[in-house]
């Protein structure tokens, strides 16, 4: 593919240690899902659930990462990235969440840095990116009990002690608000339920465990404890009273409930007033916990919404330019978000921890170009560039994702790879979006943004 002077954003404002990275997650990767592998998670169970998963599909095989690792490893140097962010499989390590190790699965993620840490590059583990072991949700209701926070404090723990003094950042949680409400509320990712007291409930609990695990990972390490919120500006579809009061709710259940906590120590009121009965409990001491320093703050962003009180709003048929998610494409919501953050609540270093985009993807003649994918990154990343220019602490930028994986319920059929998948026989190919990511890496180590001609290629 033809790379112009376009396709490289001048990036000025990004401090000289930014980190550049891909990310990906355990359920959406690994395979091995044998019990002597690893345990069940409530991702297994929710797959078998008729009608669940698009494209009826599992996470039994997925890429084949376990398998591969050194192959991958190899993949992941070969761009060049500095950052590799991965999460670890809580049942892979402890198969039924308690103090029962798998040593194999430790073994795996042992291996996993110290493959990257030879190979130059930065481990960014997460701790828990959805895949709980089943067997809490049987015993203690997952995330909506109790129980399951303090094994999570311990699993933390067990992980600090055995993997933090090599690794930058421990993340504890990848998007609460996801995992609450998409999982117990809307029922379409695992736990499946529908239920909004419970989803407050687990959506709190997260909260509590994120503060019990930092706690956890600062006793043992010198990591530095983060959480990652996946975050979107929310516009009002038009200037109706109504339309700005909603949104401000809307911003306020998905925005400002999870900084106000972290940050401030409460919940925000009209939201906790909108929630009525269904808030969540909270004992005595919560908050001293949530609100634990936080070292750094990761954002996965992907698009802005729009909140209205008619119809809801749908970017497909507002004719804007969206991925084959039916995502809006809009790269300025970026640096609203990241300005806003750190106007509203004063942040730490803020990462990118997850940005990118699906689209239909062919492989033709062994080349995959993805032209709009290296659109929608280069525009992104120069929107957190300008984020950096209007002060706000810039730390890193992660593409989502390394390669083509299981999208959750959409099954295989998104593709959000840099690398494509070839799901038949599990071949990794960069794809054109990959080979420009390399290029622009290059040229922001060499201080080269501006190109010296207007084909660079
Ligand atoms: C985020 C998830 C990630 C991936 C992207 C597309 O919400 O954290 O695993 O599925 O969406």
């Amino acid at each position: 593919m033809e790379l112009t002077q376009h396709d490289f954003p001048d990036l000025t404002h990004l401090p000289p240690d930014f980190v550049w990275g891909v990310a990906t997650s355990s359920f959406q990767i690994e395979g091995a899902s044998s019990p002597h592998e690893r345990g069940e998670s409530i991702w297994d169970a929710f797959c078998r659930r008729p009608g669940a998963i698009l494209d009826s599909s599992d996470g039994l095989r997925a890429c084949e990462h376990v398998e591969r690792l050194e192959q991958d490893l190899d993949l992941i140097a070969s761009l060049g990235v500095s950052a590799y962010r991965f999460s670890i499989a809580w049942p892979r390590v402890q198969p039924n969440g308690d103090g029962v190790v798998n040593p194999r699965g430790l073994d795996f993620y042992q291996r996993l840095v110290d493959g990257l840490l030879e190979r130059g590059i930065e481990p960014y583990p997460t701790l828990y990116h959805w895949d709980l072991p089943l067997s809490l949700q049987y015993r203690y209701g997952g995330w909506y009990g109790r129980e399951t926070v303090t094994r999570f404090a311990d699993y933390a723990d067990l992980i600090a002690a055995r993997l933090g003094d090599r690794v930058p950042t421990i993340t504890t949680i990848n998007e609460p608000w996801v995992i609450a409400m998409l999982g117990h509320e809307h029922g379409v990712f695992a736990p499946g339920l529908k239920s909004r007291e419970l989803a407050l409930q687990a959506a709190h609990n997260l909260l509590v465990a994120h503060g019990l695990a930092a706690q956890a990972i600062r006793a043992r390490c010198s990591a530095k404890a983060g959480i990652v919120l996946n975050m979107s500006p929310i516009h009002p579809l038009t200037d109706a009273p109504a339309d700005i009061a909603k949104a401000r709710l809307d911003d306020g259940q998905i925005n400002r409930w999870y900084m106000d906590a972290l940050r401030k120590g409460h919940y925000p009121a009209d939201v906790l007033e909108h929630f009525g009965s269904d808030a969540p409990i909270v004992l005595g001491d919560d908050f001293e916990l949530i609100t634990q320093p936080l070292d750094f703050i990761g954002v996965n962003y992907y698009t802005r919404n729009f909140a209205s009180t008619g119809d809801p709003w749908s970017a497909t048929q507002s004719g804007a330019e969206v991925t084959d998610m039916g995502w809006e494409i809009y790269p300025a919501g970026l640096t609203e978000l990241l300005v806003r953050l750190n106007r509203d609540w004063v942040c730490p270093p803020i990462f990118v921890t997850e940005n990118g985009a699906a689209f239909v993807d062919k492989r033709v003649d062994g080349a995959v170009i993805d032209r709009e994918r290296v659109e929608y990154l280069a525009t992104h990343i120069a929107a957190v560039d300008e984020a950096a220019r209007q002060g706000v602490p810039m730390a890193g930028y992660f593409v989502w994702s390394l390669m083509d994986n299981f999208e959750w319920s959409s099954g295989y059929l998104r593709r959000f790879g840099i690398v494509y998948t070839d799901y038949e026989t599990l071949e990794r190919t960069p794809k054109a979006s990959a080979h420009w990511y390399t290029r622009l890496l290059e040229r922001q180590r060499k201080g080269q943004t501006q190109p010296r001609s207007p084909n660079t290629r």
